[in-house]
């Protein structure tokens, strides 16, 4: 089928058997469709990023728990972070041993704290607080600490997680008082973190950081190195969403040769023999997800011309919460690639001004039931989906390897909004 805008899909055949429109109309939209090779490609990519034996990719489901694809990251060998109890409970239904999940957490409770123990899976914490609150609850366990390196990066303010205005880490000249309670709690240091920020497009800061986590893995005082059985340089690994203007990728192959020429050297040098942990997210899942919509109506006002879709931002929130840019696809019955552009402003259905999707796009003009295809929104899309204004949370379906259609996830209905109540 010839479309306005697709390259981009068709040129990695997206869609596989199927066409974005045909599978609008078969399941609905908005829709959340996920390509199964795109998925597997990046979890190679990542974990080809270094042949040191330790080297693991340590999926950060935070970006997509669904359960389907979870379990191929599983089956494509990362292993997996969870930051609360819905993740952990989600890695383990997707088939991640305990000894595969890191918990790095956040200000949490005795009761979250007890239910990461009891699961037996490593717990990094990122205050002084949170490690005398594990250490009273598990005395004599293991324990992995969050640092925050002092050098922070990300694509907006809200995903920056080092630096002094952050909430997240403790910073290493608290060392000392580290080490108080480690001794206090009888707690053995079973390996340190970081996590700088989200979608760095250049390997320096990355490097740097890591670089400082290595040396302060050395400086750790009691022969603490010994017993640390991994050490995680935390994700934020950056995917281009300005594909249209042919944004260049993030050079996996200079990141890979740099990591990996610095885990070799150190762990030589130092005799360490743990795991060394990526953290990625986003660079796992973004990709292979494609959210489809459907235009209800086009207007004019004053100079300003909007398209009114079902896309609103209780589906997809990352434009309206951190302006963030994805590219849009138009697809049409019969349409045929259109070399005129219009500016156009595209919006959804929720009630609020702020709910745009694409601001001043000079796009080929959108028609009324054209079909949306907004790239890029397998991470921190669905997850960050919510039920505002009671609409219903979409349905998700996989393009697996042979290019068949599959639903993954069923559209919710009105009785789901009632779940809650029906205890009552
Ligand atoms: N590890 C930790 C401890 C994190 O906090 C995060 C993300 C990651 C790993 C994975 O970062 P990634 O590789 O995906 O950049 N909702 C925002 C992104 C928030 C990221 C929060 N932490 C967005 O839509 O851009």
């Amino acid at each position: 089928m010839s479309n306005i805008r697709s390259s981009c899909t068709d040129a990695c055949n997206f869609f596989g058997k199927h066409t974005p429109r045909e599978l609008a109309e078969r399941f609905g939209t908005p829709l959340y469709v996920y390509n199964e090779n795109i998925l597997r490609q990046r979890c190679r990519e990542l974990r080809g990023l270094s042949a040191h034996p330790g080297f693991r990719v340590n999926y950060s489901a935070k970006a997509n728990t669904n359960l389907t694809l979870l379990s191929i990251v599983h089956d494509e060998g990362c292993v997996v972070d969870a930051m609360s109890p819905g993740e952990l409970h989600m890695n383990r239904l997707a088939g991640f041993a305990p000894k595969d999940i890191l918990y790095v957490c956040n200000n949490v409770s005795d009761e979250e704290l007890r239910n990461a123990i009891d699961n037996g899976v490593t717990v990094s914490v990122d205050s002084l607080s949170q490690i005398a609150r594990y250490g009273r609850l598990n005395p004599g366990g293991r324990i992995m600490v969050r640092f925050n390196p002092g050098i922070g990066a990300g694509h907006h303010q809200k995903v920056i997680t080092a630096g002094k205005e952050t909430k997240f880490g403790v910073t290493p000249d608290n060392m000392d008082d580290v080490f108080t309670l480690l001794r206090e709690h009888k707690l053995t240091l079973a390996g340190i973190n970081q996590h700088i920020g989200s979608l760095f497009m250049e390997p320096r800061g990355y490097l740097e950081a890591a670089a400082f986590l290595l040396s302060l893995a050395e400086r750790l005082p009691d022969g603490a190195l010994e017993t640390l059985e991994i050490i995680d340089f935390g994700g934020g690994f950056g995917i281009p969403y300005h594909k249209y203007e042919q944004e260049s990728r993030l050079d996996m192959a200079e990141l890979g040769h740099n990591l990996h020429g610095l885990l070799t050297d150190w762990s030589q040098r130092t005799g360490y023999r743990g795991r060394f942990y990526v953290e990625p997210g986003r660079y796992v899942v973004a990709e292979c997800g494609v959210l489809l919509g459907r235009v209800h109506a086009v207007k004019n006002n004053g100079e300003n011309r909007y398209v009114g879709t079902d896309l609103g931002f209780n589906v997809l929130v990352r434009p309206a919460m951190y302006d963030s840019f994805h590219d849009i696809e138009i697809y049409r019955e019969g349409g045929e690639p259109d070399a005129s552009t219009e500016i156009q402003t595209i919006v959804g259905n929720i009630c609020e001004s702020g709910d745009i999707l694409a601001k001043k796009r000079a796009l080929p003009p959108i028609r009324e039931d054209d079909v949306l295809g907004v790239l890029d929104a397998g991470a921190y899309g669905y997850v960050m989906a919510s039920t505002y204004n009671q609409r219903l949370r979409p349905a998700e379906v996989l393009i697996d390897a042979d290019g068949d259609a599959r639903c993954i996830r069923r559209r919710e209905t009105l009785e789901d909004l009632l779940a809650g109540y029906a205890d009552l």
